[in-house]
C-alpha cells in the first residue's frame, strides 16, 4: 500500500511539468541555445575577418574573403529556425518577444540573408587585390543611420552594391536585430 502511494507520487512528480503550460524559456545548457550562440560567434568572427581585410588590419586573401562570406551566408540562412519556442528568455539572451514578433524577426533574418548571399557571390569572383569598385563610396546609401532602418523598405539591388557597402549593411542588420531582440542576461 505504502509502496503504491510512493509510486503514484513519483508518477505525479514526473507528469507535473508536462501538465503545466509550455514555457517559453529553455533550461540552462539547452543545446539549441548553445548551438545558436556558437552560430552567432561564427558570424561575428566572419564579419570581423572581412571588416579587417577592408580596413587593412588583416591581409586580404580572396579565398579567406570567400570563406568568411560563405560562413555569413550559411549562418544567416539558418537564423530563422534557431529560435524555436521553448528556448527564449533567460538564461538565453534571446528576448521572449521574438515569439510575438515572428514576421519582423524573420524579415530581419531574410534581409541579412539576402545581403550575405550577395556578398558571398561577389567574394566568389573576388580579384587578387581589393579594387576601387569593391569600396564603399562615401556614406552608406541610407546615410549611415543605424536606427530607423526597416528590412523590406529597401533599397537598391544588393548585387549592384560594392562589397564593403554590403558588409556595412550586414553589420547594421546585426545591430537592428540585437537592439530589438537581444537582452542582457545575468
Ligand atoms: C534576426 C536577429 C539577429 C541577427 C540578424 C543577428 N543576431 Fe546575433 N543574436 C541574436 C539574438 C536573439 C542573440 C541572443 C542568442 C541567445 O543568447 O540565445 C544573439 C547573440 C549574438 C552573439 C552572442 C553569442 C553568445 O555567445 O552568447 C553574438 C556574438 C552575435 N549575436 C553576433 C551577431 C553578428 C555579428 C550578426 C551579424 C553578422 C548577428 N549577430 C546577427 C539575434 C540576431
Amino acid at each position: 500500500m505504502r509502496g503504491r502511494v510512493v509510486v503514484a507520487a513519483a508518477m505525479l512528480a514526473l507528469a507535473g511539468p508536462l501538465l503545466l503550460a509550455p514555457s517559453l524559456a529553455a533550461g540552462p545548457g539547452d543545446p539549441v541555445v548553445a548551438a545558436r550562440q556558437a552560430s552567432m560567434k561564427e558570424m561575428a568572427a566572419a564579419a570581423r575577418a572581412i571588416a579587417g581585410m577592408f580596413d587593412g588590419k588583416r591581409a586580404y586573401e580572396p579565398s579567406a574573403f570567400k570563406a568568411a562570406a560563405d560562413t555569413l551566408s550559411a549562418r544567416a540562412a539558418a537564423l530563422t529556425d534557431e529560435f524555436p519556442i521553448g528556448t527564449l528568455g533567460a538564461p538565453s539572451a534571446a528576448r521572449p518577444e521574438i515569439d510575438d514578433a515572428r514576421p519582423e524577426f524573420e524579415a530581419l533574418a531574410r534581409h541579412i540573408g539576402r545581403l550575405a548571399d550577395a556578398l558571398a557571390d561577389k567574394a566568389g569572383n573576388a580579384p587578387p587585390g581589393i579594387t576601387a569598385d569593391m569600396r564603399m563610396t562615401g556614406l552608406p546609401m541610407d546615410g549611415g543611420s543605424l536606427l530607423g532602418k526597416r528590412p523590406g523598405a529597401t533599397e537598391a539591388d544588393p548585387a549592384k552594391m560594392p562589397a564593403e557597402h554590403l558588409l556595412h549593411l550586414i553589420l547594421q542588420d546585426c545591430t537592428s536585430c540585437h537592439s530589438k531582440f537581444r537582452q542582457k542576461v545575468e
